[in-house]
């Protein structure tokens, strides 16, 4: 047979297969293989918990699993005491202090790349924490980390682990207001940043975005730490070091060889803050927890990651999200493997970038988003063709919903057909995965993320809080708590029941039973009593797999002089997942030109980065509206897609969907 006919044969073969086993030859080498944890861990809840707490080391035994006397207030393994830090580094140093513990990849290319053992890690942290400490950073201050990705980066989060100080880290992407308002939000005191970074081998200035964010913070800001990343290459910036700004590798220096002992915290002390965007206009610092968090980020790396201490695993994400920070940092490093970190984009210096870094470190595992296999996708399969790829065990996916067609793209092209996918639904909130196949076990669907995970009781509900039939869509649940959730949101208990809890439980009851999660995501059952995650069911944009309010985005574009009003949706895009569509309306005297819409995208990317820039901006005479003055976003929603409008009887305004039509269509 002609190679293109096996190819085209292929294809049809893969198109119409709608569940794949897992590859016997991961199944005899995986973490867990035996079907009998589901069963095993329903019996035995929440006591099923404690394996994920023996993954740790406890300076004090816990006396209680779980503590849910005060829903949804709940609390984990209390009585134990233990530093995070120890358990990431220290722990490890007898058996793995000479293996890399980080093996961080940074542009440009030609630069040497760099590797810091457990020992080398252990030093540096160490010096770290007795530098932050002599700057005044005690136990519970917060210290704001605005940094790329560099190795400081993950040193700095456990540098304040180790002072049991919480971090709460702002993506660098986001700009100089998000991260004053992230600062403040957090009374937080103490900043490390970096100078700049590198994109597509060029030099960024960093340093300049978070001096304009320091000059917008309100509270007293006592230090800031500076990273010198680009070196000379910042000679163009400017920027000397204020007088309240140190240079890291001073401080670094000036303790060399300190050792900080590892503060010991209570099992439910804050580790992290992390903001994420929400339904209105204020970002919420999701506050995650010592040991429950950690227990979560261990458990699920060594079930779902199937990672193991000889492993090289790699995730591309980003630290500055939630996934880098159980997925990069805290739980690879709980389980002593070797973690990837790379600075650069997956198209740079060419479009086969993340491959050759798969070929060159031997990578065991590749967890990255949709939104990036779409994108490999579409630049074509010569490029992971270039590379010997067969060093991948496992591959995962996170942070939207993926399409078969490009789970079967990533199956073939990446895994080689040998590869388990474990497409993983969870959320910042969430602390680490929920639902998602057990690799070495279950089946996998492509487009569907899976069952829940052992122990997660995850449900799709209809509107009254009733479990739908399966083939029926509805919304998701978690009806029982679990370790790595959230505790609360920073300072607001009443907003964290409010968005969370308040729509299916009695708010009134004391019974943990009449309290279940809300994640505000649509979902679907099939017969198997596999999820498929559908999307938002709030204000809340995906794009690229990272969370965006529309709220957020519209304050910032009716902050802009001339604008009137402003709605802001979600359209499809064919690699982001979803783009942002903004919908204005100018005030009189003012003209809805080219240089408004420039204005209107600076404002956004002012307020919140790059990542929410409009993807199109389309100025009308009004927003379709109820009779009770609410905007119709789903008619807006259908404009974006060039969709058929839905109803639109119920408009006090009907006449003005045409006009929109025509305002797009110019
Ligand atoms: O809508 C879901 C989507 O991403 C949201 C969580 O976003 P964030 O907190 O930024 O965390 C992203 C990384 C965990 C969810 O509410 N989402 C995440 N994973 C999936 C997903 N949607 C479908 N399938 C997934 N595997």
């Amino acid at each position: 047979m002609a190679d293109d006919d096996a190819e085209t044969e292929l294809e049809a073969r893969l198109a119409e297969q709608d569940a794949f086993e897992p590859p016997e030859s991961f199944v005899e080498q995986a973490n867990v293989s035996d079907p009998a944890i589901y069963d095993d861990f329903e019996d035995d809840w929440p006591a099923c918990w404690e394996t994920a707490a023996d993954l740790l080391s406890w300076d004090t035994d816990y006396d209680t699993v779980l503590d849910d006397s005060n829903p949804p207030f709940y609390e984990w393994f209390t009585g134990g005491e233990l530093n995070v830090s120890a358990n990431c580094i220290d722990r490890h140093l007898e058996e793995r202090g000479d293996e890399a513990a980080i093996e961080w990849v940074g542009e440009p290319v030609e630069e040497a790349n760099r590797t810091y053992t457990y020992e080398e890690l252990h030093r540096e942290v160490n010096e770290f924490a007795a530098a932050l400490r002599e700057l005044g950073v005690g136990e519970d201050d917060i210290v704001t980390l605005y940094m790329p990705m560099v190795p400081e980066l993950p040193i700095a989060m456990l540098a304040c682990a180790r002072l049991g100080a919480p971090h709460s880290v702002v993506f660098a992407g986001f700009s100089a207001d998000a991260l004053a308002t992230r600062m403040d939000a957090a009374d937080s005191e103490y900043l490390v940043t970096a100078d700049g970074y590198y994109r597509r081998g060029d030099p960024l200035d960093h340093l300049g975005k978070a001096n304009e964010g320091l000059a917008g913070v309100e509270g007293d800001v006592s230090d800031v730490v500076v990273v010198d990343r680009l070196g000379e290459n910042d000679d163009g910036f400017g920027h000397g070091l204020a007088e309240d700004q140190h240079d890291y590798d001073d401080l670094i220096a000036d303790h060399e060889g300190a050792s900080v002992d590892p503060v010991a915290r209570d099992a439910e002390d804050m580790l992290f803050l992390m903001y994420t965007s929400g339904t209105t206009g204020k970002p919420k610092g999701v506050k995650h927890t010592t040991a429950g968090y950690l227990a979560w980020a261990a458990w699920t790396s060594e079930s779902v990651l199937d990672i193991k201490p000889e492993d090289t695993y790699f995730c591309s994400a980003d630290i500055g999200w939630i996934t880098g920070h159980s997925y990069i940092v805290y739980g690879p490093l709980a389980l002593g493997t070797t973690t990837m970190m790379y600075e650069g984009t997956p198209d740079h210096p060419e479009r086969d970038r993340l491959w050759e870094i798969v070929e060159e470190y031997e990578a065991d595992q590749l967890y990255t988003a949709p939104t990036a296999i779409r994108a490999f996708m579409k630049w074509g399969e010569q490029y992971p063709e270039r590379h010997d790829l067969s060093s991948l065990r496992l591959l995962g996916t996170v942070g939207e919903p993926i399409n078969p067609r490009a789970w079967k793209w990533y199956y073939t092209n990446i895994g080689n057909e040998e590869c388990p996918i474990v497409d993983t639904w969870w959320q910042t909130e969430t602390g680490g995965m929920m639902v998602t196949t057990l690799p070495g076990v279950k089946t996998m669907k492509p487009g569907s993320a899976g069952p829940p995970l052992p122990g997660v009781d995850a449900q799709v509900v209809d509107g009254n809080g009733e479990e739908v039939s399966p083939g029926q869509a509805g919304y998701l649940t978690v009806q029982k708590p679990w370790p790595g959730m959230l505790r609360t949101l920073y300072d607001n208990d009443e907003r964290f029941i409010d968005e969370y809890w308040a729509e299916y439980s009695d708010t009134d009851s004391e019974d943990p039973a009449d309290w279940v999660y809300f994640p505000e995501d649509g979902a679907k059952l099939d017969d198997d009593g596999y999820i498929t995650v559908l999307g938002r069911v709030d204000d809340v944009i995906n794009v690229s797999g990272h969370r965006l309010g529309t709220m957020e985005i519209e304050s910032a574009i009716v902050g802009t002089e001339g604008v009137a009003e402003a709605a802001v949706v979600g359209g499809n895009h064919e690699v982001k997942g979803e783009a942002v569509y903004a919908y204005v309306i100018v005030e009189d005297g003012y003209e809805g030109d080219d240089g408004m819409r420039e204005r209107i995208i600076t404002a956004v990317e002012d307020a919140i980065g790059p990542i929410a820039r409009p993807e199109s901006v389309v100025f009308t005479p009004e927003l379709p509206k109820t009779r009770s003055g609410k905007i119709m976003r789903r008619l807006l929603e259908d404009i974006a897609n060039g969709e058929e409008i839905g109803d639109t009887t119920t408009l006090r305004n009907p006449e003005i969907v045409a006009d929109i039509e025509d305002a797009v269509g110019k």
